[in-house]
């Protein structure tokens, strides 16, 4: 199979914010950019693959800043990372004030899509073309969260099969901000 460049795939999307995406407070609700996300991711993604793809999960969104009615807001996705059928697509959004020409940067996210066919099978995705110091970065980092996320789920399964309430957990609840009513 034949690879693909990271620049292949490449993808901006820019939106306008509008008054209708905004919350009660003013701002921009955060499940707009969470859409605007996956739309982007879906573009990058199927233009990599060749195919339809669907969203699996998305690693951390963390909004730094809040966006603003009128701002233009931009997303820049590309492929960071290739498995076999799903890919990590890289999102950084920023929120531009065209009047004071101010940029700031609101998040920047990771979302695994998996190519599917016509018939919703997985199917193999092109390999990863790595130009510079920037991709093999980036692809490296990937798998390096892919592989913290396996630990981490390894440990959440175990904590939850061996959970028991016992004087151990009961001496943490004191010190948090709960009060345990037991029947
Ligand atoms: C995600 C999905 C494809 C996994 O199917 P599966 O048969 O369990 O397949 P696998 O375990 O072989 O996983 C397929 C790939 O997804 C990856 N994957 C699965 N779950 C994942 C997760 N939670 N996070 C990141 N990657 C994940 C696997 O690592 C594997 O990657 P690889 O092919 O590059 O090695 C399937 O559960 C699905 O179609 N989910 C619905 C997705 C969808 O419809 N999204 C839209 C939301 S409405």
């Amino acid at each position: 199979m034949e690879g693909r460049t990271v620049s292949y795939s490449r993808t901006t999307i820019t939106e306008l914010m509008i008054p209708a995406y905004a919350n009660f407070g003013g701002k921009i609700h955060g499940g707009v950019l969470l859409s605007l996300m996956d739309k982007a991711a879906y573009a990058c993604a199927s233009k990599h693959a060749g195919t339809y793809c669907v969203t699996v999960s998305v690693d951390t969104v963390n909004f730094l800043q809040p966006v603003e009615v009128g701002e233009l807001v931009s997303l820049k996705a590309s492929v960071n990372y290739v498995g076999s059928s799903s890919l990590v697509v890289g999102i950084r959004v920023i929120a531009e004030d065209v009047r004071s020409a101010t940029v700031k940067h609101t998040n920047t996210s990771y979302v695994t899509m998996v190519a599917k066919s016509e018939d919703n099978e997985k199917v193999m995705v092109p390999p990863l073309i790595l130009e510079g110091d920037g991709d093999i970065r980036r692809f490296l980092a990937a798998l390096k969260r892919k592989r913290l996320r396996s630990y981490a789920k390894g440990k959440m399964d175990a904590y939850r099969k061996e959970f028991k309430l016992d004087d151990g957990v009961r001496s943490i609840l004191e010190d948090q901000r709960c009060i345990v009513s037991l029947a």
